[in-house]
């Protein structure tokens, strides 16, 4: 569009995002919808939980059109709280696979990031490793490491186990695992990664991007060195869980933010956001070789709508079994 056209189209029609995902590369993503539609985007990024509480005491008087938030439990439940507008669009059901996307059309996958173990080789053997049940096994007594349990992703995970094996094998799970740990809880996922590095734990899990992100040279050389000294193993099935985006119930200008959220489930908007950041765009996969090195994955039969369903119960269970 040529920038005469341009200019009065962008003062005249915006949207605003709330975001809750926090990587430089977004704006890309963001610049290419603006250069495509004259519609400028106004990001706000903040912590997920803050910004769903913001959504929540603006009310009605929200300034947002579009929320992006990382961690199914997260949007889902936001959904459930009545801060979707539901969509229906055709593109968003042809672009989002079925099984990442709401039922109701209040949220719409457009990332897919895998529960990943972090390994040690020199510590655990890669060949002892299949799926996470692995984790509460008495060969690996004092050697894994966990982040803390504020962490949504973690809570996705045994909300994960709990649909697909149950509350008891679960529960049995999460007490073998707990029993494994000698380190103090981390705070991220990237100091989780260091500490496999440096031998202070044989194992933990991660999201799959950090490792990437480490191995791209993305945090420094210090970071690389250490990320290329550990394996990754995707347990089989594996846990995915997404970032979403959904058009927020008080949007006053709800076809520009339609038209953006159809933009970032798109092949193209989808590997803009998901590309730089390692993740995996939401109908297919990254070709990166930071990512691929990993190996194949094949997803667990487990729903979206089932992770935030047995997010609660995954709180209590992790808080009962004694993950700090
Ligand atoms: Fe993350």
């Amino acid at each position: 569009m040529p920038a005469s056209l341009a200019i009065p189209a962008a003062s005249a029609e915006e949207v605003r995002v709330y975001s809750g995902r926090h990587y430089n590369t977004d704006r890309q993503v963001f610049k290419a919808f603006s250069d495509q539609t004259g519609i400028k985007v106004r990001l706000l990024e903040s912590k997920g939980a803050s910004l769903v509480e913001r959504l929540r005491r603006e009310g009605s008087n929200s300034k947002a059109d579009v929320i992006l938030l990382v961690d199914a439990a997260r949007i889902n439940n936001a959904a459930k709280a009545g801060l979707f507008a539901p969509i229906n669009s055709a593109a968003l059901k042809r672009d989002v696979p079925a099984r990442y996307r709401d039922p109701s059309g209040r949220w719409f996958g457009v990332s897919r990031r895998l529960r990943v173990m972090v390994v040690n080789s020199k510590i655990v053997p890669m060949s002892k490793l299949k799926t996470y049940a692995d984790l509460s096994k008495p060969f690996l007594k004092n050697k894994v490491c966990l982040r803390n349990r504020q962490n949504v992703y973690n809570q996705s995970l045994v909300a994960d186990q709990i649909a697909l094996r149950g509350v008891d094998a679960t529960k049995a799970w999460l007490k073998g695992m707990i029993s494994n740990v000698s380190q103090p809880y981390f705070p991220g996922d990237i100091s989780l990664v260091r500490a496999v590095a440096q031998g202070q734990c044989g194992i933990g899990i991660v999201n799959h991007y950090y490792v990437s992100r480490m191995l791209a040279g993305v945090n420094g050389n210090k970071d690389q060195k250490l990320a290329n000294s550990v394996r990754v193993f995707i347990p089989d099935p594996a846990h995915v869980n997404i970032s979403a985006a959904a058009v927020a119930k008080y949007s006053k200008n709800k076809n520009n933010a339609i038209r953006l959220v159809e933009f970032l489930a798109s092949p193209k908007g989808s590997a803009l956001l998901a590309l730089p950041t390692f993740e995996h765009p939401v109908s297919v996969n990254n070709t990166s070789g930071y990512v691929t090195r990993f190996g194949a994955f094949t997803p667990d039969s487990v729903t979206i709508s089932q992770l935030s369903q047995y997010q609660p119960m995954a709180i209590r269970m992790m808080a009962e079994a004694g993950w700090k």
